[in-house]
C-alpha cells in the first residue's frame, strides 16, 4: 500500500523513533502530524520537513489536547488514516526504593496515553470505515525484565490492550498492530551522540531509531488484507 498522501498522526514524534519515522514516512510521501510536549523540537522538525508536517504541541496523558490534535490535523489534511502511539517513558529500579509519583506518570503515559490516543482518532476511523493503529510496545512487554519491573508492566499491559482492541476493530477495516523493539540507542537512554549511536549498532549492541521506523513502514505499507500484530525486533547480540 502506497502511502503517498495518507496523514498518520504521531506521538512522541520531537525525538527518537517518532522522529525518524516522521522523517521516514514524510519521505515516503504521507502527510505527518507531530505530537509531543516540546514544541520548539517540534516545530524544527516540521520546518525540516515541510508542508507535509503539522506540529502540534500535546500532551498524551490529555485528552481534550488529543481531540484538539485529531481536529486540528483533519482540519489541516483532510482526514486521517493511521495513528502511531509511539509516546512513552523510561524508569528503571528496585520497586522497594522506587517512587510511586513516578510510577503514577509512566502508567499515565505509557498505558493512558495510548489509550486515549487511540480514543481520540476512533471516531474518524470507524466513519471511513479504515485506518492503521500502530502501537510502539517493547521487548519489555514480552518478557518481565527485572532491572524495568515498573516499565516492564506498562509494555504488558499494552500488549493486552493492542491485542483486544485488534479484535474489536478486525471486521470495521481498521488494522491493529504493535511493533516492540529491543535497545534502541537514543535519548531514551541519555544517548545523543552519533557517532556512539553508530559505533554500538555496527557492534549489534543496539538499533537506531531509523530501523524502528522502516519496521513500522513495513508495518503500514503491507496490502490491506495483512495485519502484522507484532513485530519484535532485537538488537543482534541483545541476550533477552
Ligand atoms: N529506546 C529504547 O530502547 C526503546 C525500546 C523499546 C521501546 N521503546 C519505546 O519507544 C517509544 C519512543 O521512545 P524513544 O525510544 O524514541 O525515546 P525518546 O527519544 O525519549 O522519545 C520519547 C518521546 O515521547 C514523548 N513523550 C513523553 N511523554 C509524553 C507525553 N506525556 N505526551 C506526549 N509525548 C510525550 C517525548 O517528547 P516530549 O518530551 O517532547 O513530550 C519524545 O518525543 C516509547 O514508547 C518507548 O517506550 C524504546
Amino acid at each position: 500500500m502506497s502511502l503517498s498522501n495518507k496523514t498518520i498522526l504521531i506521538s512522541g514524534a520531537s525525538s527518537g523513533i517518532g522522529k525518524a519515522t516522521a522523517k521516514l514516512l514524510v519521505a515516503n510521501g504521507a502527510n505527518a502530524v507531530l505530537i509531543a510536549r516540546s514544541s520548539q523540537r517540534l516545530k524544527a522538525l516540521a520546518a525540516e520537513l515541510g508542508a507535509k508536517a503539522l506540529a502540534l504541541r500535546c500532551d498524551v496523558t490529555s485528552v481534550a489536547q488529543l481531540e484538539a490534535s485529531v481536529q486540528a490535523a483533519v482540519e489541516r489534511f483532510g482526514t486521517l488514516d493511521a495513528l502511531f502511539a509511539n509516546a512513552g517513558i523510561y524508569l528503571a529500579g528496585d520497586v522497594a526504593g522506587g517512587l510511586p509519583s513516578a510510577w503514577s506518570e509512566l502508567l499515565d503515559v505509557n498505558i493512558k496515553g495510548v489509550m486515549n490516543s487511540v480514543h481520540a482518532v476512533l471516531p474518524t476511523f470507524l466513519e471511513k470505515g479504515s485506518g492503521d493503529i500502530l502501537v510502539c510496545s517493547s521487548i519489555s512487554g514480552y518478557q518481565a525484565i527485572h532491572w524495568e519491573p515498573v516499565y516492564s508492566a506498562s509494555k504488558h499491559a499494552i500488549q493486552a490492550f493492542t491485542h483486544g482492541l485488534r479484535r474489536q476493530l478486525s471486521q470495521k477495516g481498521i488494522r491493529v498492530g504493535a511493533v516492540a523493539p529491543g535497545m534502541v540507542l537514543n535519548e531514551l537512554w541519555g544517548i545523543h551522540d552519533q557517532a556512539e549511536i553508530d559505533r554500538r549498532a555496527n557492534a549489534g549492541e543496539g538499533l537506531r531509531s531509523e530501523d524502528v521506523a522502516e519496521a513500522v513502514l513495513f508495518m503500514l505499507t503491507r496490502p490491506s488484507n495483512i495485519t502484522i500484530r507484532d513485530l519484535v525486533m532485537l538488537p543482534r547480540t541483545q541476550d533477552l
